[in-house]
């Protein structure tokens, strides 16, 4: 039997042919008609006014955080547990990313805690919908933050296909940033979009990713910009991929399903709740007791997993002083299953008999 790795890529003849038609017409490479394309894909998708892709979900965040005017020694909110991404793109342009615990039941940004880190020096925070989840009190978050002139940033790079009551996840905050790197529901390689319904701050996106010029080949600027710019290589691949984005919503739901239902009342496994009417779970996500072991015999069994993200502030890279409870108990014990789109049914059901196994036959 093949190993089942954690994720790979998905795509097939679609993807392969729209290239070779690419290639074969005038095509310039750069970002042009199919990155405009694939923005507006990206737009009607999420019902936002405005799209712009970037290279990577990290630099879109950087963007997002210019656009908003955030700058040198001010104080971004971030979770402490988030992908590293979150708070390095805070960093990047000089800020300083304050750490958040999080709510164990959605393991999001906690509020009262983000209430407790506010200072004089917060200029935005940075809301992760951490597996296509949102924190419990998003709407009093949202609120709170406008009253106090912080702007919500949302970092949705792990929850394209995901939706909080009417609307797409990152249509609460001013702006959001998504990602279509590997283990993404779509990929292009690398890539990153931000969307907002603010023309303002579209304008700004706009003219930060372009070097600053008014107008595209027209070398005048308005603001010190850069070059975050896409490519229609990547483009074409992302519109193939768009184009299979809502039945892998309706698979991903499923498959979550499969895990949820068969992974109950296992003593030693803790589900995480999961509303999948709405959630499009990035990956399948369990908290377990004697986690490296379960890996270890998952692994000898022919089945990949992954560990969740450490806690931020005790990270070489940051190693900041902090109570982060919360944060520390769900790294220590959460783990990722494989959440690969082409999964079948036979082998989630596979995976969760040998984690029941671990645990009954102990
Ligand atoms: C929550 C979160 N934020 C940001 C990123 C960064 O995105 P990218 O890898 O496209 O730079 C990721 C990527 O995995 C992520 O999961």
């Amino acid at each position: 039997m093949d190993y089942i790795v954690q994720m790979k890529p998905s795509f097939d003849e679609n993807e392969r042919s729209a290239m070779n038609e690419y290639m074969s017409s005038d095509a310039w490479l750069m970002e042009f008609k199919k990155t405009r394309e694939f923005e507006q894909m990206i737009a009607q998708y999420t019902g936002a006014k405005y799209c712009s892709i970037m290279p990577n979900g990290t630099l879109s965040l950087s963007v997002a955080l210019l656009a908003c005017g955030v700058t040198k020694n001010d104080e971004v909110l971030v979770p402490n547990y988030t992908m590293v991404a979150t708070p390095n793109s805070v960093e990047l342009i000089g800020a300083k990313a304050v750490f958040v615990d999080i709510e164990r039941h959605t393991l999001c940004m906690d509020f009262e805690k983000m209430r407790e880190a506010v200072t004089d020096k917060t200029k935005a925070i940075i809301l992760v919908s951490i597996n296509g989840r949102y924190p419990e009190k998003i709407e009093e978050i949202v609120q709170y933050c406008h009253e106090k002139n912080i702007y919500v940033i949302e970092d949705a790079a792990q929850s394209l296909g995901s939706f909080y009551g009417e609307r797409h996840v990152g249509k609460y905050g001013d702006v959001a940033s998504f990602s279509f790197s590997v283990p993404k529901i779509i990929t292009t390689g690398q890539g990153g979009a931000l969307i907002t319904d603010n023309e303002a701050l579209y304008k700004k996106i706009l003219l930060i990713r372009d070097f600053g010029r008014e107008k595209s080949g027209e070398d005048h600027y308005l603001v010190k910009g850069w070059n975050f710019k896409f490519t229609d290589l990547q483009a074409v691949i992302g519109i193939e991929q768009m184009k299979k984005l809502s039945d892998r919503v309706l698979k991903k739901r499923k498959m979550g399903e499969i895990y949820y239902n068969n992974l109950q009342n296992i003593n030693g496994v803790e589900l995480i709740e999961t509303n999948l009417e709405e959630t499009t779970p990035w990956f399948y996500d369990i908290l377990c007791d004697r986690r490296e072991e379960l890996i270890e015999f998952l692994h000898e069994h022919g089945v990949g997993s992954r560990r969740f993200y450490p806690p931020l502030h005790s990270e070489p890279a940051y190693e900041v002083e902090g109570e982060y409870p919360i944060t520390e108990e769900i790294s220590r014990k959460g783990l990722w299953l494989p959440s690969w789109i082409g999964l079948e049914e036979s082998q989630i059901t596979m995976i969760c008999r040998l984690i029941r196994q671990f645990y009954e036959n102990d």
